[in-house]
């Protein structure tokens, strides 16, 4: 090989073995360095908690009844404020951007994507959770409902799924329209409100398992219809009959 073309081969051979031994020595180094860290951390005080963080403010949310205060960051939302300050993690977080229904809430009766309100704008509003529907041990019928329609599978979406079946319910029964009402100017009865109106109307929540048949049919069932069997039944009676 003539030697105007070995010169680059070890040019970038001692370019190698440069930057090898420079990592060598940095790992030699390593240790030495992180002691000194550790040191640096243990001679640090720990921030203290209790006292206020700049920018935060104190914000008194009613929910479920009853009056929490916290203190949060004006930029904070409804949604975080309720699983990570409250611990109350019944709402759940899906998509976290307006488009999945998972931590829909009731505020002043209306339902509402909780990621997507402030926490500060709440104050002084009735919010409910899904931790606040039932009366003790006592269900709310819708959740009743739920569970004897098969109205979940995994349960992710099944907390925002019943607050929105509430407000729908409500919704209906002050005469509420929506796209797919045939007639605006009769607005449809819980006793005859379709299955297409009810799906339309829950339409903002999304159940990644598909369990939008019982769903529909649990609140067919609060509304006072009789709802097809959930889904589960009809497969053990075929499977039945075809033992049979
Ligand atoms: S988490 Fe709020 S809409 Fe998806
Ligand atoms: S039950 Fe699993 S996402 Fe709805």
């Amino acid at each position: 090989m003539p030697p105007d073309q070995r010169k680059p081969l070890a040019s970038s051979r001692r370019r190698f073995l440069g930057q090898a031994l420079t990592a060598a020595g940095t790992a030699i180094a390593a240790p030495k360095l992180l002691n000194n860290v550790e040191a640096r951390e243990t001679t640090q005080t720990a921030p203290d908690l209790s006292s206020p963080i700049q920018g935060e403010a104190q914000v008194t949310l009613t929910i479920n009844g009853k009056a929490h205060t916290v203190m949060i960051e004006p930029r904070v939302t409804l949604l975080d404020v309720l699983r990570e300050r409250l611990r109350l993690t019944g709402t759940k977080k899906g998509c976290d951007h307006g488009q999945c229904g998972a931590c829909t809430v009731l505020v002043e009766g209306e339902r509402v994507y909780s990621c997507l309100l402030l926490a500060i704008m709440q104050e002084g509003k009735q919010i409910m959770t899904v931790e606040g529907l039932a009366r003790g041990e006592q269900l709310h019928p819708v959740q009743a409902a739920f569970i004897e329609n098969d109205g979940f599978q995994c349960g992710y979406c099944t907390p925002g799924q019943i607050c929105a079946s509430v407000a729908l319910l409500n919704e209906v029964q002050r005469g509420a329209t929506s796209v797919v009402t045939p007639d605006l100017t009769h607005p449809p009865k819980l006793a005859d409100i379709s299955a297409v109106e009810i799906r339309e109307r829950l339409s903002g929540n999304l159940c990644r398992c598909s369990a939008y048949n019982g769903i529909v049919a649990a609140v067919q069932q609060v509304a006072g219809q009789t709802p097809p069997p959930p889904d589960a039944l009809v497969l053990i009676r075929e499977a039945a009959e075809v033992e049979t």
